[in-house]
């Protein structure tokens, strides 16, 4: 918050003043001259600055804001916007937010699904990463450095750009930032076989609270093991990543086969559930359920959607061996290169050229609201005939069923902080997702999908009902007024984090005393806590 004494009041005064008759503002000048003195003199920071005076400052604000719930006049905007192009300009933001005590928010690429790398209640200041982008990829090591601000199709692109028999397991949507995604986790349809993202992470750099910047060697590994699935922005700013590069066949297999329930679907949905964390770990295949209105009634359509790492003849004979209620066909089987994959994923049609993956902006905007549940026990027939009727009664959230098992299986639970692993046979992502405008609209959408998420409470984990970081969801508690308190952080913290937590509120205790970084979900540091209670 702004400290405003009584003797720097009739100093402001005096500027106010000098803002009225046309003098430029002094409490930007102020700033500025704190972010000059602390950073690089070339570029200037002053450059890459902007504030709410600047003409720039709302295409700056808005091209990362990637859910239109956050992009309405009634959301708060920060006090000034700064996008590092050096090391020192992150530096720099830290220590000035510091000295005039101001919320910082980091914001890769900005999906942030509740809009916290970009929205505050209390005045802020935001770091955007997405100048720092290169990719440098290493064949020899098997290795890439990879900026913060860089997205995944970035990193697709340049993996494939040298050579096709490479990868990096990580998420499905190419504009989604590194920085956010390496760091709450980062899944995608080669975690069967890879791990998360972070199971892939070498080394990384940040530069912590007091503005110093970091290796995984000069942070220790306690710091390095926190960044890794337990939400950067708790720590530090990451500023780029070193990751280990995964081999995938030269020749990848996928499909995408429709069934409603007319169709069969429940029955194959039902062998889905059977097999689908069990069979051969090159093969995922995710299921994306929707209630549609087809002419006079009502239905749920099944979408499966598979990647292979292997060729058609090979996934054709598990599938008839593992999954024949899907009777997937020969044809259907589509062959293609690992980075053409990605494209199918994305539903670019194929043929579409790889360079589209270089395009920073989607296609299209949304209004989205998402949860996650993880479910441990199969779903029974009758369970699933419930779900469904819920589904064609509220009408419009979707689930999404992603499979585990195969090496996610085989990494402990305390590996990393992202603790779900063994024991879990699906993750399933709650999703809608509108165009309509409004608040009205919006409200009685996030309602359906809450209702949605209460309906399958006796079919997913519980004690704790578990969430996966990275599908942001702030129904599941924040930090309250004063971010601080361990009782209400351990509530949505152990939903994330299961047994982790307590081990990241012990590093953020150590590394972030003072409670620098902080947000509505952010870890909260014990020190800081006690010293609120001591005041
Ligand atoms: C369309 C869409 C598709 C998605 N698909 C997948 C998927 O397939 N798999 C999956 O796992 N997830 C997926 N996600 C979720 C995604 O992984 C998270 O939203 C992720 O956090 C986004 O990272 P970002 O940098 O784009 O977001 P941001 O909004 O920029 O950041 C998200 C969080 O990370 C923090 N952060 C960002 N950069 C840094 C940094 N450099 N240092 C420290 N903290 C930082 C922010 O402050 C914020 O708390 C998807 C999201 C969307 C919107
Ligand atoms: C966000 O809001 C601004 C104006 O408030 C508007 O010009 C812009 O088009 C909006 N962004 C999207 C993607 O709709
Ligand atoms: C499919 O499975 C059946 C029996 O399970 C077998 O007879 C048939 O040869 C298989 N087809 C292929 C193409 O593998």
């Amino acid at each position: 918050m702004w400290s405003l004494t009584s003797a720097t009041l009739p100093l402001l005064l005096i500027f106010l003043l000098l803002v009225l008759m046309g003098a430029s503002d002094p409490l930007q000048d102020t700033l500025l001259k704190c972010l000059s003195e602390n950073s690089v003199l070339s570029p200037p920071i002053s450059e890459i600055t902007y504030f709410p005076s600047n003409p720039l400052f709302p295409s700056v604000l808005q091209s990362y804001i990637r859910n239109l719930r956050f992009n309405s006049t009634k959301t708060q905007k920060p006090l000034f916007i700064v996008t590092p192009i050096h090391v020192s300009h992150i530096q720099a933001s830290i220590i000035c937010c510091k000295k005039f005590d101001l919320e910082l928010r980091i914001r890769s690429g900005g999906h942030d699904y509740d809009g916290l790398s970009y929205v505050s209640e209390v005045p802020f200041v935001i770091v955007d990463m997405f100048n720092l982008r290169s990719v440098e990829v290493n064949l020899e090591d098997e290795s890439a450095w990879v900026e913060s601000g860089a997205t995944l199709g970035e990193v697709y692109y340049k993996i494939a750009e040298k050579s096709r028999v490479y990868g990096f397991p990580a998420g499905v949507c190419p504009t989604v930032g590194v920085g956010g995604h390496f760091s709450g986790g980062g899944y995608g349809n080669l975690m069967r076989k890879f791990g998360l993202s972070v199971d892939n992470v070498l080394d990384a750099i940040i530069v912590d609270a007091n503005g110093r910047v970091l290796n995984r060697e000069s942070m220790g590994e306690n710091l390095f093991w926190a960044i890794r699935g337990g939400g950067g922005a708790s720590f530090g700013i990451i500023v780029s990543w070193k990751i280990k590069l995964v081999p995938v066949s030269e020749t990848v297999t996928v499909f995408r086969v429709e069934k409603t329930l007319e169709q069969g679907a429940s029955e194959i949905v039902l062998q889905w559930q059977d097999v689908a964390d069990k069979i051969h770990e090159d093969l995922f295949i995710r299921l994306v359920l929707m209630p549609v209105n087809k002419k006079g009634y009502k239905t749920i359509r099944a979408k499966f959607n598979a990647l292979f790492l292997g060729n058609a003849d090979q996934l054709f004979a598990i599938m008839n061996e593992s999954f024949p209620k899907l009777g997937l066909e020969r044809d259907q089987c589509i062959e293609m290169s690992w980075i053409d994959s990605i494209l199918f994923w994305s539903n670019y049609p194929l043929g579409t050229k790889p360079d589209i993956l270089l395009e920073r902006i989607p296609k299209s905007e949304k209004f989205l609201k998402r949860k996650s549940d993880y479910v441990q026990q199969p779903i029974s027939k009758e369970g699933f005939e419930s779900i469904w009727k819920k589904m064609m009664e509220l009408g419009k959230p979707g689930l999404t069923f992603n499979p585990y098992g195969g090496k996610m299986s085989e990494i402990s639970e305390t590996e990393t902080p992202f603790p779900h692993r063994a024991g879990n046979m699906y993750k399933i992502q709650y999703s809608l997702s509108w165009k309509e405008e409004g608040e009205e609209v919006a409200n009685r959408y996030l309602d359906l999908t809450r209702r949605l998420y209460d309906f399958m409470t006796p079919y997913v984990s519980n004690s704790p009902r578990s969430s996966y970081l990275n599908y942001r969801d702030v129904d599941i508690g924040t930090n309250g007024p004063g971010n601080a308190g361990y009782a209400e952080a351990s509530v949505w913290g152990t939903k994330y984090f299961k047994g982790n937590f307590d081990r990241l509120v012990g590093i953020k205790t150590m590394v972030d005393p003072n409670n620098f970084f902080r947000y509505e979900q952010s870890i909260p540091s014990l020190a800081a806590w006690k010293g609120l209670m001591a005041e």
